[in-house]
């Protein structure tokens, strides 16, 4: 496909799918914002283009955070499906529809898929052995599972590679291995799991490899991959766990990053679904003309250009025309990083920064290469000062007051530079081929270069000198004329990138920016009075956003269901094991309970520790009746200093739960608690 073809092209374009157990950050950023440009310039081309994505709602970490927070994996993902939507508008990304792996759309997929899969003979079981954890009776993947390197001994290594010393082992090989779950110790378990043969598509896969326009790095770590040979993939995963159950069982689900790419299925079928208009089969029959692109970030390129397409293959479908890859994104030249407050989540970069200048910074840099991408702080002000405030915005200032104020807001008659303004309207294939080739940076490159030309065409003529000379007042029409028409010239092209600072131009020139309408010019028209359209980058919010993303290393504060007893009382601030292994809990028996004459909260209690008595004052007065209690267990705190009370000496203190009145309840242990008995 060339970008200058005239033909109207159906396009469908997805980002990779979110996990739906966090929020979105700077560095997910760089892959909307990228598939957003590359989608909005098509559409102003007039193809049709869709843009999809959702939110990937499965999986054991999904499961684990949802238990975690209290709370349903159904309520944890729609609640996180709504801030990332809200992430998303708020930074000018335009999905067409954003949708959720956990829907039936998706489930209709997938288990179509997998049927397809399995009666054409793809799919096959074997019984395996896995890390278990015994406690929470559920079988742990690589990252649940932490121990001392097999290698070099360290401690508290990850399940497959020590940070230490780089080894990489399987789970199984770690000396000393606890859940992270539970914390208690892995075993061996055997389980039947399901397996797709991916070995069977590689000749498919080589071929679609050499026919596809895959980018280089692809190409090349595909061939790697081959020469290392494919495996076959294990797709299914036990109870417990948050998905799909695979057909014909009942404790097995699909492996998360199964149904996650059907996902983009889903949430184009939900599209269409609302939508009647959109023709479904145009785009997903296996004889489809349509183009399917994936923009992805480099650590998915397995999934999408070898399982994928083997998927689709497998169930007659459908394959990507391409994938696109990406590289990460790096802060002031390093990894993203908590400490440093460079790890910026989306919404607090929004609480201080106008979400244009990333778009405009991302844009500026991102080519069609898998290179990273580092957003340094101080060249992003920088750049977005000097390119959109002072050189592109800055067209418009200069010339609009004069029209305003000399002609009653109408634009010349006539066009005096027809070879400067041709010079402008000739780049347009060129910064379209750029664009559809995703070299954003170069397109960049090109407008940001007929900026600079048309700020030296106004220095040149100094409109502000011109003006002085009554005789000269037609030429200042003309000249600021010629001026806002480049500045409409450069912001159509810089439209797919800026789209609000694209909308406030057309609400000033009075019409809209398109593609079509480039080399039309806005002659004997009227503008509307010029408003400052963006503020320069201030280095002072920047720093704040960087302050405010370091307080983030706090632990996040959990989402609560309102009756949670955790929102009414949050948790108190950490204390050292050592600070607890100093407090000494013991069993104690209620050997006597009373009312104190003229205390109205507490009563006197005499506890029995075995071998030695207590007396403490109980703040449970509202809760129990003395004689409720004599004869009872409970639990309490026997090292407490002794405090001398109006009533006498306290020399404890029992364990109670509730938020008091009559919903206070004495820790009352059990089975075989003996008085005197360390609680640990
Ligand atoms: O890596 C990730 O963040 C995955 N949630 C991406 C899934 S993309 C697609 F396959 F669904
Ligand atoms: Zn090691």
């Amino acid at each position: 496909m060339t970008a200058n073809s005239n033909s109207t092209r159906q396009i469908l374009v997805t980002s990779a799918l979110p996990y739906a157990n966090g929020p979105i950050h700077l560095g997910h950023m760089l892959e909307y914002i990228q598939t957003d440009i590359w989608v909005r310039f098509q559409k102003m081309r007039g193809h049709e283009c869709h843009y999809v994505c959702a939110d990937d709602a499965h999986g054991t970490p999904i499961m684990l955070k949802a238990q975690q927070l209290g709370i349903t994996p159904e309520e944890m993902i729609d609640q996180v499906n709504a801030e990332h939507q809200q992430d998303f508008k708020d930074f000018g990304v335009a999905f067409d529809n954003f949708h959720s792996t956990h829907s039936d759309e998706n489930r209709h997929f997938a288990e179509l898929i997998y049927n397809r899969l399995n009666d054409n003979g793809f799919i096959s079981t074997k019984v395996i052995e896995q890390l278990f954890d015994p406690e929470k009776q559920m079988f742990l993947p690589d990252r649940f599972v932490k121990g001392d390197c097999p290698s070099c001994g360290s401690e508290d290594q990850n399940g497959d590679n020590c940070d230490s010393c780089g080894a990489t082992y399987t789970p199984v090989e770690l000396k000393n291995p606890r859940s992270v779950v539970s914390g208690a110790t892995p075993v061996l378990k055997e389980s039947e799991h399901y397996f797709f043969e991916l070995p069977k598509f590689e000749a498919m896969l080589k071929e679609w490899t050499r026919s596809g326009s895959l980018q280089d790095e692809m190409a090349n770590k595909l061939a790697e991959w081959f020469t290392d040979g494919l495996q076959n993939w294990d797709i299914s995963r036990d109870a417990p766990y948050f998905g799909f159950n695979i057909p014909g069982t009942t404790d097995k689900f699909f492996y998360v990053w199964l149904d996650a790419p059907i996902g983009y299925i889903g949430s184009f079928k939900n599209l269409c679904d609302k939508n009647p208009d959109i023709d479904f089969d145009a785009f997903w029959s296996k004889d489809s003309s349509a183009e399917l692109y994936h923009f992805i970030g480099k650590d998915i390129i397995y999934f999408h250009s070898l399982f994928w397409p083997a998927m689709l293959e497998g169930a007659d479908i459908r394959k990507p025309t391409s994938v696109y890859a990406h590289g990460f994104v790096t802060v002031n030249g390093a990894k993203m990083s908590k400490s440093k407050g460079t790890f910026i989540k989306a919404r607090t970069y929004l609480e201080h920064l106008n979400p244009e200048y990333l778009r405009y910074y991302y844009g500026a840099k991102l080519t069609s290469k898998i290179d990273d991408l580092d957003l340094n702080l101080e060249d992003f002000a920088q750049r977005v000062n000097s390119d959109l405030v002072g050189k592109v915005i800055n067209i418009a200032s200069r010339c609009a007051g004069f029209i305003t104020k000399k002609f009653d807001g109408t634009l010349a008659t006539v066009n005096s530079e027809e070879a400067l303004v041709k010079e402008f309207t000739d780049a347009q294939e060129e910064i379209a081929a750029l664009y559809e080739a995703r070299d954003f940076a170069k397109a960049v490159r090109l407008i940001m270069a007929l900026a600079d030309k048309a700020n030296q065409y106004i220095a040149d003529k100094e409109p502000w000198q011109l003006v002085k000379d009554p005789a000269k007042s037609e030429e200042v029409q003309q000249v600021c004329s010629v001026g806002i028409n480049l500045f409409r010239i450069l912001t159509t092209y810089l439209k797919p990138i800026v789209p609000s600072l694209a909308a406030q131009v057309e609400a000033f020139l009075n019409i809209e920016l398109t593609w079509d309408s480039i080399s039309i010019n806005l002659q004997d028209h009227k503008i509307n009075k010029f408003k400052a359209m963006m503020q320069r980058v201030d280095m002072k919010h920047v720093e704040a956003m960087v302050e405010e993303s370091k307080e983030n290393l706090q632990p996040a504060a959990p989402v609560l269901d309102a009756n949670s007893p955790l929102a009414k009382d949050p948790i108190a601030d950490e204390i050292s094991f050592d600070d607890f292994a100093k407090i000494d809990l013991r069993v104690a028996k209620i050997a006597k309970a009373e009312h104190v004459k003229g205390a109205d909260k507490l009563l006197r209690l005499e506890l029995d520790l075995g071998g030695e008595t207590r007396q403490v004052f109980a703040g449970i007065k509202s809760a129990y009746q003395p004689e409720q209690l004599e004869g009872k267990l409970t639990v309490m705190v026997a090292n407490l200093a002794p405090r001398k009370m109006r009533f006498g000496m306290s020399e404890g203190m029992v364990l109670a739960a509730g938020p008091g009145g009559e919903e206070l309840w004495i820790l009352n242990p059990e089975e075989g608690a003996q008085p005197g008995m360390r609680v640990k």
